[in-house]
């Protein structure tokens, strides 16, 4: 259970916030490229961390993001004109630039100085992985650009899906957090496993249903920290392991077994009552089953809304029937079943009711960790994932590990199983 000022600590976003702050310390997505694809095209709103923004490519193919509100007084950008250089306001003209320059100010005497004092909040954006990714914090303090190793798969064997969430960012986060939730919630693994995400090449899933109390146990890392999620097997001298990996601010990739699609996911928060999910599904030796991966999923969004049609108010869909026919939640898709108790927690998650257990015991060490990174950031200590040495590749594991080896070594258990069982096509 969380006090009041602790929820809030761990939730807020806004620019003068503990945790705004720390997470203007990371380059984060800020909207597809495909949002903006057209040179000279139409700007789009974007929602980031309690901004309002607008992103635009101009004629000659220069990505910007900015402040959406014009400094004169404050008409959309999201309305401008799209020029070569910048966005030039309907109201009286004004155009800035993608450095944040106001450029020109027509309706003012050719005199007039006013546009030299002004600057207008605009960040700096980089291309990769089909994502427009900005920097939101002080100018001298720019990390390096995080390395992921999915950035420049070719299409074929990369699928970013992004879904818009009606929740604050953590109760989407603490979902990831939390390895017992898939025997109980996802439980039509079970009954489907082996038709439906064969397909999906996340054959392995269906190994968690063993056992529905796993052990939790959790460690830092200098990105941000580990989970490892230790079931027991049929066999006494042998677990099975899963491990999801925590790089700040807010991305993970979630336990994937031997040959499968791997998944990284961000949950990005829009402001502090709504967020986007990004499941990124990379295969670096094989293309992605790119239909199995959405059926499996559910997460299929509409384009420019990052939309699906479900919603609390029409109880995103749920098939009682189906509930009573076998299937556990009556949702379809994993994406869907998750948002189904995130979004009922309602917009932010009064975590002062709570009565946490042993299986959230990755919560409560996210949590802990994360006052602490926040007192620390307070005190100028290095934040997780600043290091310039590191390389930011990560690989989790789905897989079986002896009984007396420590769950840690799983990885190197399932890289061995591929060396010597080379991948089969998917059925
Ligand atoms: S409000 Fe934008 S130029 Fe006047
Ligand atoms: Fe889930």
């Amino acid at each position: 259970m969380l006090s009041y000022q602790q929820n809030a600590k761990l939730t807020l976003v806004g620019p003068e916030t503990p945790l705004g702050r720390f997470f203007r310390h990371y380059w984060i997505p800020a909207a597809n490229l495909e949002e903006i694809a057209v040179p000279g095209g139409a700007p789009v709103r974007v929602g980031l961390l309690g901004e309002k923004l607008v992103a635009f490519r101009d004629p000659a193919g220069k990505a910007g993001l900015m402040q959406e509100f014009c400094p004169h007084r404050r008409a959309s950008l999201v309305y401008g004109r799209n020029e070569e250089g910048g966005l030039r306001c309907l109201y009286h003209g004004w155009k800035m630039s993608q450095e944040g320059r106001v450029l020109e100010t027509p309706a003012e005497p050719p005199t007039s100085k006013l546009r030299d004092n002004l600057r207008h909040r605009a960040y700096p954006v980089r291309e990769a992985g089909g994502i427009l990714w900005t920097y939101m914090g002080e100018k001298d303090n720019e990390p390096p650009f995080p390395n992921f190793p999915w950035l420049n798969l070719p299409s074929s064997h990369l699928l970013p899906v992004k879904m818009y969430q009606d929740c604050n960012f953590l109760q989407g986060l603490e979902g990831d957090l939390d390895p017992a939730h898939p025997n109980y919630l996802h439980r039509d693994f079970e009954v489907v496993a082996e038709k439906s995400w064969s397909g999906a090449g996340w054959q392995s899933i269906a190994n968690l249903m063993s056992d529905g109390s796993p052990e939790i146990i959790c460690e830092e890392t200098p990105y941000l920290m580990r989970v490892g999620a230790v079931r027991k097997t049929d066999d006494p001298k042998m677990k099975y392991v899963r491990t999801t990996e925590w790089v700040a601010p807010f991305y993970t990739y979630i336990a994937t077994g031997p040959h499968e699609s791997q998944l990284f996911k961000a949950w990005l928060p829009i402001d502090d009552f709504t967020c986007f999910t990004y499941y990124i599904h990379f295969n670096p030796t094989q293309p992605l089953d790119v239909p199995a991966i959405y059926a499996n999923w559910g997460h299929k969004s509409e384009p420019k809304t990052y939309r699906t049609p479900h919603n609390v108010g029409n109880m995103h869909l749920q098939d009682r029937q189906r509930m009573i026919s076998g299937n556990y939640s009556g949702v379809e898709g994993a994406a869907i079943q998750d948002r189904v108790v995130q979004e009922s927690m309602g917009a932010i998650c009064d975590r002062t009711g709570e009565h946490l257990g042993t299986s959230d015991k990755a919560v409560i060490f996210y949590r802990r960790l994360i006052l602490r990174k926040l007192d620390e950031m307070d005190a100028g200590k290095p934040l997780p994932g600043s290091d310039p040495s590191l390389d930011f590749q990560h690989r989790t594991a789905s897989w079986y590990v002896p009984s007396d080896q420590p769950w840690q070594d799983a990885l190197r258990y399932q890289v061995e199983y591929e060396q010597n069982n080379p991948p089969v096509a998917a059925a």
